[in-house]
C-alpha cells in the first residue's frame, strides 16, 4: 500500500510458492493466520544445516556437532532480540503455541492450584488456550471462568475485570484473536492482574507475525508463539517466560539433555531453559525459524503492521455493499483478518468457489468453537493477511464473493 513503507511487489518474490498458480489463476494467498509462506532465507536456511553442518547438539565433540548447536543456541539470542527479552535463558524451544501452553499449564499453575481455584480466560480463545486449562482444572478441582466478548469483537474489560476474584490463581489471554482479529489490551490486562499478584501468560501466536513485541514493556509472565506463523517452519516455536519462573518451574517432560546428571535412585535437572527441552529437539526446524525472525525484523515490524491494517481497510472499503455480507469481529482495534458470512451460502461452500478462483481462505470454526456459539454462527470464512499480501489479493478476493452472491443470491 502506498506509505506504508513496504516494498511488497520485491517482497514476493522472496516467496517462491506465491509464483505458481492455482486452478489456472493467480494465487490470492489469504491464509496466513494458519499458517504463513516461506521466504526462501527460511527454506535456505533449513536446507543450509542438513546439507552442511547437520548433527545433533550439545552431544558431539567433533565440529558438525559443534557447529549445528551453536547454530541452534544462537537463535535463542535472535529470539531475544525479537522479543526484547532480558535473558536468553528464558527462551524455550518447543514444537509451537500448543506445546508452550500446555507445559505452562502442567508444570506452573498445576501446582498453584486447589480445589476452588479459578484459572481465567477470555471467550475468543483458541482451543489451545482452552483446552490444556481445562485439564489442570479437572485433575486439582479448580474452575475455568471466561471472560465476555462484546457484540463487536472487543474484549468486555469490566467483565474481565468483575470475574477476578480471591480464587484468582492464573490469567491466560490472547494478544491478537484468531478468528476475530481483535487485538486485545494485553497491557492493561497484565497492570490488572499484576494489582492482583497474579500470573499472565499471553498467547502471541497471531501477534507475534504481526508487531513488534517486547516482553519486558508488557510485563507479563510467560509469551508464547508458534514460528510456522512468523513465516518459519512447522513443528518450532518458542515459550518465553520470566527466568525466576523457569528456575521454580519442575520438567515438563523427561528424557535427555534435560539433566544435569541421572542415577537410579535420582536424577538432578538441568536449569532453564534445558530443562524443558527433553529428546532431540527440531534442529533445522529451530535454526529456520531463526531466519524468518530475522527476515521479519530487517523489514521491520511496524512496517508490517501498517501493511496490513491498511489492506484490511482496503478491503472493508471495496467489501462495502456487498448485499448479505456480514463481518464478524468489528473492534476498532484489529490485525489483518477478516471473517464473515454470507446469507444463503454455507463458510465451507464460499472456501470452495473462492479455491476454484485462486483464493486460499479458511472456511470453519477457526479453533474456536465456543466463540462461534457466541455468535451464533456454525462457522466463518476467514481471509486473513501476512506481509506479500497486497491489492490485488484483495480484489480477487472481492471479486470470486462476488461470483459466489450470483451463484447462491
Ligand atoms: N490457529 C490457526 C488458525 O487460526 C491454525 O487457523
Amino acid at each position: 500500500m502506498p506509505g506504508d513503507g513496504l516494498d511488497v511487489e520485491r517482497l514476493r518474490a522472496d516467496f517462491p510458492v506465491l509464483q505458481r498458480a492455482m486452478n489456472g489463476r493467480r494465487l490470492a494467498f489469504l491464509d496466513s493466520a494458519a499458517s504463513a509462506q516461506k521466504p526462501q532465507v527460511v527454506i535456505d536456511a533449513e536446507r543450509d544445516c542438513y546439507e552442511r553442518y547437520y548433527a545433533n547438539i550439545h552431544r558431539g565433540v567433533y565440529q558438525l556437532s559443534q557447529q549445528s548447536t551453536q547454530a541452534y543456541e544462537g537463535v535463542r539470542g535472535t529470539v531475544q532480540r525479537f522479543l526484547n527479552a532480558a535473558d536468553e535463558r528464558e527462551v524455550v524451544f518447543v514444537r509451537g503455541t500448543t506445546e508452550a501452553i500446555n507445559l505452562v499449564a502442567q508444570s506452573f499453575v498445576r501446582p498453584l492450584l486447589e480445589p476452588g481455584d479459578e484459572i481465567l480466560i477470555t471467550g475468543m480463545e483458541h482451543h489451545a488456550n482452552i483446552v490444556p486449562w481445562q485439564m489442570v482444572a479437572e485433575a486439582t478441582g479448580a474452575h475455568l471462568v471466561v471472560a465476555p466478548v462484546l457484540d463487536d469483537g472487543q474484549l468486555d474489560m469490566a467483565g474481565l475485570r468483575e470475574r477476578i476474584g480471591p480464587r484468582t490463581r492464573f490469567i491466560s489471554v490472547v494478544h491478537v484473536s484468531n478468528t476475530l482479529g481483535t487485538i486485545n489490551p494485553v497491557e492493561s490486562i497484565v497492570e490488572l492482574a499484576q494489582a492482583h499478584g497474579i500470573p499472565v501468560l499471553v498467547d502471541g501466536a497471531q501477534s507475534a507475525p504481526h508487531m513488534s513485541v517486547d516482553v519486558q514493556a508488557l510485563g507479563a509472565d510467560f509469551y508464547v508463539f508458534s514460528a510456522h506463523k512468523t513465516y518459519g517452519p512447522s513443528g518450532a516455536g518458542v515459550l518465553w517466560g520470566r527466568l525466576a519462573h523457569l528456575e521454580a518451574m519442575p520438567p515438563y517432560q523427561g528424557g535427555g539433555d534435560m539433566i544435569r546428571t541421572v542415577t537410579f535412585e535420582k536424577t538432578e535437572y538441568a536449569p532453564p531453559p534445558q530443562r524443558f527441552e527433553a529428546g532431540t529437539p527440531n534442529i533445522a526446524g529451530v535454526i529456520a525459524m531463526g531466519a524468518g525472525l530475522e527476515y521479519m525484523m530487517t523489514i521491520g515490524r511496524d512496517h508490517i503492521l501498517a501493511h496490513e491494517k491498511a489492506l484490511l481497510a482496503y478491503a472493508n472499503e471495496r467489501l462495502q455493499g456487498l448485499e448479505g455480507f456480514r463481518i464478524i469481529g468489528n473492534a476498532p482495534d484489529k490485525a489483518g483478518v477478516l471473517s464473515f458470512v454470507m446469507a444463503d451460502a454455507h463458510p465451507h461452500d464460499i472456501g470452495t468457489i473462492l479455491d476454484m478462483e485462486g483464493v486460499a481462505v479458511r472456511a470453519g470454526h477457526h479453533c474456536t468453537q465456543p466463540l462461534m456459539q457466541r455468535f451464533d454462527v456454525p462457522a466463518t470464512v476467514r481471509a486473513s493477511f501476512g506481509l506479500y499480501n497486497d491489492t490485488t489479493d484483495v480484489d480477487q478476493l472481492v471479486d470470486a464473493l462476488h461470483r459466489v452472491k450470483s451463484l447462491f443470491g
